[in-house]
C-alpha cells in the first residue's frame, strides 16, 4: 500500500489527544500527493469536520480563489493539510500540546509528499511547524528555509475574511510563491496575476 494511504489509516484511528473524542471525521488532507506545493492550515472547522475534507467552508472558498488566480489547484499543484487533524471544539485554537501530539503525522506527510514549497496559512501553522514564538505579522511574506524546504508564511484565509486590509499583502505573498514555483518547478507556469 502507498505510504500516504497507510498513514491515513493510522491517523484516522488516532486517539492520542482529546480532540479525537469530539470529532465527526478526521481531516487527513487532500490534493496531489506528488504536488510541489503544500499548503498547511490550522485545523478542521465545522464543515471540514462534518465532511472530512480540508478547507471546504468560506475560508476554503477563498483559498481556492487565491490558488486559482495563482494558476494552482488542489488536484494538480497543491496538497493541503493541517497542523491538527481533528476539530478543536468551538473552533478554538489548538493547544500547544495538541499541536505537538499531531505534529509527527504532518512531518510524515511532508516527508512522503516532498514538496518544494510549503505555504503556511496563519499563525498556528507557523508556530506549529517552525517556531512557537514566531509572529505571523513579522515573518509573513519572507522566505524561510526549514529542513531544505522553501517556506512562505502568510495570513490564514479566515483572517482575510475578517480583515479586508490583509488581502493585498496576502496576494503579494502568493505572487512570491508563483515566482518561486517558476524558478524551481516550472518556468512556464501561468498565473493570471503575475
Ligand atoms: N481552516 C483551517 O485551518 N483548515 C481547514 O481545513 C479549514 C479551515
Amino acid at each position: 500500500m502507498e505510504a500516504l494511504e497507510q498513514l491515513k489509516i493510522e491517523v484516522t484511528s488516532c486517539t492520542r489527544c482529546i480532540l479525537s473524542q469530539k470529532r465527526t471525521h478526521v481531516v487527513f488532507g487532500e490534493g496531489n500527493q506528488f504536488a510541489k506545493i503544500m499548503c498547511i492550515g490550522e485545523g478542521p472547522g465545522y464543515y471540514e469536520d462534518q465532511i472530512g475534507r480540508p478547507f471546504v467552508g468560506k475560508s476554503g472558498e477563498l483559498l481556492d480563489k487565491i490558488l486559482g488566480v495563482s494558476g494552482f489547484n488542489r488536484t494538480e499543484h497543491v496538497y493541503i493539510a493541517n497542523i491538527v487533524k481533528c476539530r478543536p471544539p468551538g473552533n478554538r485554537d489548538p493547544l500547544p500540546e495538541e499541536r505537538a501530539t499531531c505534529l509527527p503525522f504532518l512531518l510524515k506527510q511532508i516527508e512522503i509528499i516532498q514538496p518544494k514549497i510549503i505555504v503556511l496559512l496563519g499563525a498556528t501553522a507557523l508556530k506549529g511547524l517552525i517556531d512557537p514564538n514566531a509572529k505571523i505579522t513579522q515573518v509573513r511574506g519572507t522566505w524561510l528555509e526549514w529542513n531544505g524546504y522553501q517556506v512562505m508564511p502568510t495570513f490564514h484565509p479566515s483572517a482575510l475574511l475578517r480583515n479586508e486590509q490583509l488581502k493585498r499583502p496576502a496576494w503579494e505573498d502568493f505572487k512570491k510563491v508563483v515566482s518561486k514555483y517558476r524558478e524551481i518547478v516550472n518556468p512556464e507556469h501561468f498565473s493570471a496575476h503575475c
